[in-house]
C-alpha cells in the first residue's frame, strides 16, 4: 500500500552560519531537500508533504513542484509538534515515512526495506555508529525488543554508552498516527515535542517498534554544519564517480571530478582530472574531456575532443570537433560535425557549420555560420549595438580575414574572403574579396623623436 512521506524541514540550522534555510543548502548543486524529494518520490507516495518554518517562504519557493504539499511550522516545538502540523494533509489510514529534510544521502532501496510488508507497526531506521555523540539511543530490553529512543540529553551515562542511534527516520501506523500524535508531551530537557516518544505510545498499544538497518551507514548521515555538508559532497561525489567508472568510463582520478546533475557517457568516454559536470550532460563514445574543464546542460558527439581549460553551457557539440583549450561556448550554441574552436574563442548562440574553424581568439555571437568557413584569428561579431542584439550570417566557404569587425545585421556571401583588418559595414558579395583598409603609407626620412636634454 502506497504509504505518505512527511519531510521535516523546519528547523533553523544555526551552525551552518548562514542567511540561507539549511535545507536549501546545495549538495551536488541541489539543495539538500531536493534530494530528499526525489528519494521520497522513487517510492510512489500516496502523498509528500513537507514541513516548513525557518527561512519562510524561500524554503517552499525554492522546491515547489506537483504533488507536493507544504505545511508551515511556526513556532518550532519540536520533530513530534512538527508531524502535529502535518497531520490534517495527510490521507487518513495510510502509513506515514517521517522523513528529515537535511538527511539528503539515504538511498531508496533502503526505504523501500523500511516501508516494505503489511500490518500496524512502528519501524525505526536505526544504525550503530563508533561515535553515536548527539543522536538519540535505541534502548532494548532483555529480548532484544525497543523500549524507547532516548535523546542524548536526556540519557543516563549508562544510555550514552549505547552505540544503536535513533536516524530519526521512521513508519507509523495510519490508524494510530492521530491518536498518538495527540498524546505526545513536552515534559523533557528541552521542553519539546519529541517524534521519538511514539515508541512508548505504540508499547501502551501493544504495537511492537521493529528497527531496520540501512544499506551504508553514510546513508543516515545529516547535515548541521559546513564541515558536514563538505563531508557528505565527498561521499556523494565519490559515489558518483565509482557508478562512472562502472558503466566503463576512464576517470584519470576518481577523486577529482564533481557531477553535479546527471552524466551519461557513452562508451570509451576519459575524462581528466578537475573536471565539473552541471545539469543535464551527455558525452558520446570516444570523446574526451580534458583536464579542468566545465560543461554545463551539454551534449558533447563521439570522437569530439575538448581540451583543457574550456567552459562550455547549453551547447549542443557535434561529432569530432576540437574545442579549447581555453574555448568558451555559451548557450545556444550549436556545432555540427569537425568544427574547431580553438584558444579564446567565445561563441554565443550560433550555428557553426561542418568542418568550420575559429582557431584562435574570436568572438562569434548570435551568427549562422556556415560550412568550411575560416574565421581568422582577432575576428569579432559586432552582434550589440548598444540597444538590440542582431545577427551575422556567414555562408558556406567564406575567409575571413585576420582581425576582421562585422557589424551586424550583416550577411557574408557564399565563398567571400573578407581581407585582414576590415571592418564589415555592408553585405559582403559572393565570391569576391571584400576589404576595407586604410591605405598603407611609408614616410621616407622620416625622424623618430629624440628626448631633451
Ligand atoms: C532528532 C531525533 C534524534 C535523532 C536525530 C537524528 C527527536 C526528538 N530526536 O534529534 O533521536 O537521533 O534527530 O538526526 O526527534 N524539525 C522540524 N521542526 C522542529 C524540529 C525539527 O521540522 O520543530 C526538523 C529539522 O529541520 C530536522 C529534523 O526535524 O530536519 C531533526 O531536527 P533536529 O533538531 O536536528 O533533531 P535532533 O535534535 O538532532
Ligand atoms: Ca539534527
Amino acid at each position: 500500500m502506497a504509504v505518505n512521506v512527511v519531510i521535516l524541514a523546519a528547523g533553523q540550522g544555526k551552525r551552518m552560519h548562514s542567511a540561507r534555510p539549511k535545507v536549501l543548502q546545495p549538495l551536488a548543486g541541489r539543495p539538500l531537500l531536493a534530494h530528499v524529494i526525489a528519494a521520497a518520490r522513487a517510492l510512489k507516495p500516496a502523498r509528500i508533504c513537507i514541513v516548513y518554518g525557518h527561512g519562510g517562504e524561500q524554503v517552499p519557493d525554492a522546491v515547489r513542484a506537483d504533488g507536493l504539499v507544504f505545511v508551515k511550522q511556526q513556532p518550532q516545538l519540536g520533530t513530534g509538534h512538527a508531524l502535529q502540523q502535518a497531520l490534517p494533509h495527510l490521507g487518513q489510514h495510510k502509513d506515514t515515512l517521517v522523513l528529515y529534510g537535511d538527511v539528503p544521502l539515504v538511498a531508496v532501496h533502503t526505504l523501500t526495506a523500511l516501508t516494505a510488508g503489511t500490518g500496524e507497526r512502528l519501524k525505526i531506521l536505526t544504525a550503530e555508529l563508533d561515535n553515536p555523540h548527539g543522536y538519540g539511543r535505541i534502548v532494548r530490553n532483555a529480548k532484544h525488543g525497543i523500549t524507547a529512543i532516548v535523546e542524548e540529553k536526556d540519557a543516563t551515562e549508562k544510555q550514552r554508552r549505547i552505540r544503536e542511534i535513533n536516524t530519526g527516520i521512521m513508519l507509523l501506523p495510519g490508524k494510530r498516527l492521530a491518536g498518538w500524535l495527540a498524546k505526545l508531551s513536552n515534559r523533557n530537557v528541552q521542553d519539546e515535542y519529541y517524534l521519538t516518544d511514539m515508541v512508548a505510545l505504540a508499547l501502551k498499544d501493544r504495537i511492537k517498534a521493529e528497527s531496520c538497518a540501512p544499506h551504508d551507514n553514510w546513508e543516515i548521515l545529516g547535515v548541521n554544519s559546513k564541515q558536514q555538508l563538505a563531508q557528505l559532497e565527498r561521499i556523494y561525489q565519490g559515489r558518483s564517480a565509482e557508478r562512472l567508472l562502472e558503466a566503463g568510463v576512464t576517470l584519470a582520478d576518481p577523486a577529482r571530478i564533481d557531477v553535479r546533475g546527471g552524466l551519461r557517457c557513452g562508451y570509451d568516454v576519459r575524462i581528466d582530472v578537475n573536471c565539473v559536470f552541471e545539469g543535464e550532460v551527455e558525452i558520446g563514445d570516444g570523446a574526451e574531456i580534458g583536464a579542468n574543464c566545465v560543461l554545463r546542460n551539454t551534449k558533447v558527439g563521439a570522437m569530439t575532443r575538448i581540451e583543457p581549460f574550456s567552459m562550455i553551457d547549453g551547447a549542443v557539440i557535434g561529432k569530432g570537433c576540437r574545442i579549447g583549450p581555453y574555448a568558451r561556448i555559451r548557450p545556444g550554441t550549436a556545432l555540427a560535425e569537425d568544427v574547431h574552436i580553438g584558444n579564446f574563442v567565445e561563441v554565443k548562440a550560433s550555428q557553426i557549420g561542418q568542418g568550420s574553424k575559429a582557431n584562435h581568439l574570436a568572438y562569434i555571437g548570435d551568427s549562422d555560420v556556415g560550412r568550411n568557413v575560416n574565421v581568422g584569428a582577432g575576428t569579432i561579431t559586432c552582434n550589440y549595438d548598444g540597444a538590440n542584439k542582431h545577427r551575422t550570417v556567414i555562408e558556406d566557404d567564406v575567409f575571413i580575414g585576420s582581425d576582421t569587425q562585422l557589424v551586424a545585421p550583416i550577411r557574408v556571401g557564399r565563398g567571400a574572403t573578407l581581407g585582414a583588418g576590415t571592418t564589415l559595414t555592408r553585405d559582403a558579395p559572393e565570391g569576391q574579396l571584400t576589404i576595407s583598409r586604410a591605405k598603407q603609407v611609408s614616410i621616407a626620412g622620416w625622424q623618430r623623436p629624440t628626448k631633451k636634454k
